[in-house]
């Protein structure tokens, strides 16, 4: 490769297609985990019971309580399996040791005069923090569709109002982080990041 192309290509950032086709199905899924859990939670709202704030019919899925469990129940298998197909690839490819925040990171935030540098940790801590947060929309999830099966995972949440507040609250945390996670991917490396993430 001559050095002109070498430089070219520097400033055109690509992934692996299994990346990105993890990537679009896991928004994909989660869009959908979303609007049909809305459609769950409005049929008993978990703030204030049946008298509590709900949504409107625009954000939902499955038209009523029924529709939106078999959707929820069959999507969390895509979910679920992307998320571990994902884990394996991220593995195999040994990509945990460079994509995901390590303590230079952390250095990093605390030492760095660099700004650049300090805007790639943010980024990559952001999302690694949202790891756990999508295994425990899982754990939370698989806790409340066979609590009998799983009551030892049930019981890790104190009680069943615990339980739905905690798998409920993934919903704002993933969507603050979708933001966030946006934004900084637009600091470290502008519109052609991102692009470079979808197509
Ligand atoms: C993939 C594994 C998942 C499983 C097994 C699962 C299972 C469940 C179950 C059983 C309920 C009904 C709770 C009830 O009857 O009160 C529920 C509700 C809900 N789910 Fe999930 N879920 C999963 C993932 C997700 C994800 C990824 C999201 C979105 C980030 C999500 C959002 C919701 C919401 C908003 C509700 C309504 C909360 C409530 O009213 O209790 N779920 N889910």
């Amino acid at each position: 490769m001559t050095a002109s192309a070498t430089k070219r290509n520097a400033k055109f950032p690509s992934q692996s297609a299994l990346a990105k086709t993890f990537h679009w199905v896991n928004i994909i899924a989660l869009l959908l985990m979303m609007a049909s859990g809305l459609q769950i939670y409005n049929a008993n709202p978990v703030f204030g019971g049946r008298a509590g704030w709900d949504f409107p019919e625009l954000v939902l899925l499955g038209g009523w309580l029924a529709g939106g469990r078999a959707w929820h129940f069959a999507i969390m298998w895509v979910y679920s399996l992307n998320l571990l197909a994902y884990g394996v690839f991220v593995f195999v490819t040994r990509r945990w040791q460079h994509r995901f925040a390590s303590s230079g990171d952390l250095k990093a935030l605390r030492a760095s005069q660099n700004e650049k540098r300090k805007n790639f940790a943010k980024h990559r801590l952001v999302y690694t923090a949202i790891v756990p947060v999508l295994l425990l929309a899982i754990a939370s999830g698989l806790a409340m569709y066979k609590p009998a099966q799983l009551h030892w995972l049930a019981a890790l949440f104190g009680n069943w109002q615990t339980l739905r507040t905690v798998h409920f609250l993934t919903v704002p945390i993933v969507l603050a982080f979708s933001l966030v996670h946006s934004l900084l991917a637009l600091k470290v490396g502008n519109l052609r990041l991102i692009k470079s993430m979808f197509v």
